[in-house]
């Protein structure tokens, strides 16, 4: 850079500095600049009011579109159950939302920041979208308490999991989760023992210790006594609120119990949706699903 150019850089500084600071009326009225926030890593970012959202979603097998252009989103706290006829394509769109299956097209994101088909299974996992399976998978060798214990473990790596021990928090947790899934008279059993239904509600438990933001539940009263279901029932309502849920399930009296907004899933889009009332009043889901 030559002396004069230096020298004229100076001024240009000089001058900039002496002109009066703005007086807040600008040429856009005093009105905020932007619309703008801090992003925090890890956190969804839920300030356009959906935790979940699927637009244009499509995914075919051998041809077959399993997932036809679905769109869908949730709310932060919202317990939404998805109903809809075998092969309707429920559980492929759990797969797409958890990262096992990978859409041909469309778009899927977790709050409104993350998009989910950057990541894989374990990083979705690590966000917070919990999934639980149809078939109950716990250890059956280890007891209630150290089913769940694990399931923090394992949700804070292996290097972690080698030092670790329950802090009095996490005690406590357990012992409220317990009481949750209706376990607190059980925790020392060893899993194997446990009813059908007992396990499904100590692999949800399993979950819930990873504090999951989102959690997925794929027929989870499938197989279940009628009061085993109406605990399950219960426990789904007071996990609303505090966790968004996504259930698919084919029980309707047990639907009827849980829901608030119902879609109905057909051929891999979205055929209805509304409070049950309205989608069983649906001639289309009639047709399609409930039968006449
Ligand atoms: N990996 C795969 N390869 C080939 N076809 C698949 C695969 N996964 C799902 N499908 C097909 O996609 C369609 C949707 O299946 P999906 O399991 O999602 O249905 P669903 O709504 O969960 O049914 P159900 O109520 O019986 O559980 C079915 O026709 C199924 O055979
Ligand atoms: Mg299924």
């Amino acid at each position: 850079m030559t002396p004069d150019l230096m020298e004229e850089g100076a001024r240009i500084r000089e001058a900039r500095a002496a002109r009066p600071a703005p007086t807040g009326k600008t040429e856009s009225g005093g009105r905020k600049a932007g619309f703008s926030r801090i992003a925090t890593p890890g956190e969804v970012d839920i300030t356009h009011g959906r935790i979940l959202y699927l637009e244009d979603v499509s995914v075919s097998f051998d041809g077959f579109k399993a997932i036809n252009k679905l769109s869908l989103d949730i709310a932060p706290g919202e317990l939404r159950c998805i109903i809809g006829p075998n092969g309707a394509g429920k559980t492929t769109m759990m797969d797409i939302i958890t990262g096992k299956t990978r859409p041909d097209s469309g778009t899927v994101f977790f709050g409104s920041t993350i998009d989910l088909l950057r990541h894989n299974e374990p990083q979705i996992a690590q966000l917070g979208i919990g999934r639980k399976f149809q078939k109950p998978t716990v250890f059956e060798q280890l007891s209630v308490f150290e089913n769940l214990e694990l399931a923090l473990k394992t949700h804070k790596g292996v290097a972690a999991s080698m030092r670790f021990r329950l802090d009095s928090a996490q005690s406590d947790r357990v012992a409220e989760l317990l009481h949750t899934i209706h376990l607190a008279d059980s925790v020392r059993r060893m899993a194997g023992n446990l009813s059908h239904g007992q396990k499904q509600w100590l692999e949800i438990g399993m979950l819930l210790m990873q504090d999951p933001k989102l959690l997925l539940l794929d027929e989870p009263v499938a197989g279940m006594t009628d009061e085993e279901t109406a605990r399950t029932a219960e426990l789904f309502l007071t996990l609303k609120g505090k966790h968004s849920l996504m259930v698919v399930e084919h029980d309707m009296s047990f639907i009827k119990t849980i829901s608030e907004i119902v879609t109905v899933l057909c051929d891999g889009s979205v055929l209805a949706q509304g409070t049950l009332d309205q989608v069983q009043a649906d001639e289309r889901v009639i047709e399609v699903y409930l039968g006449r």
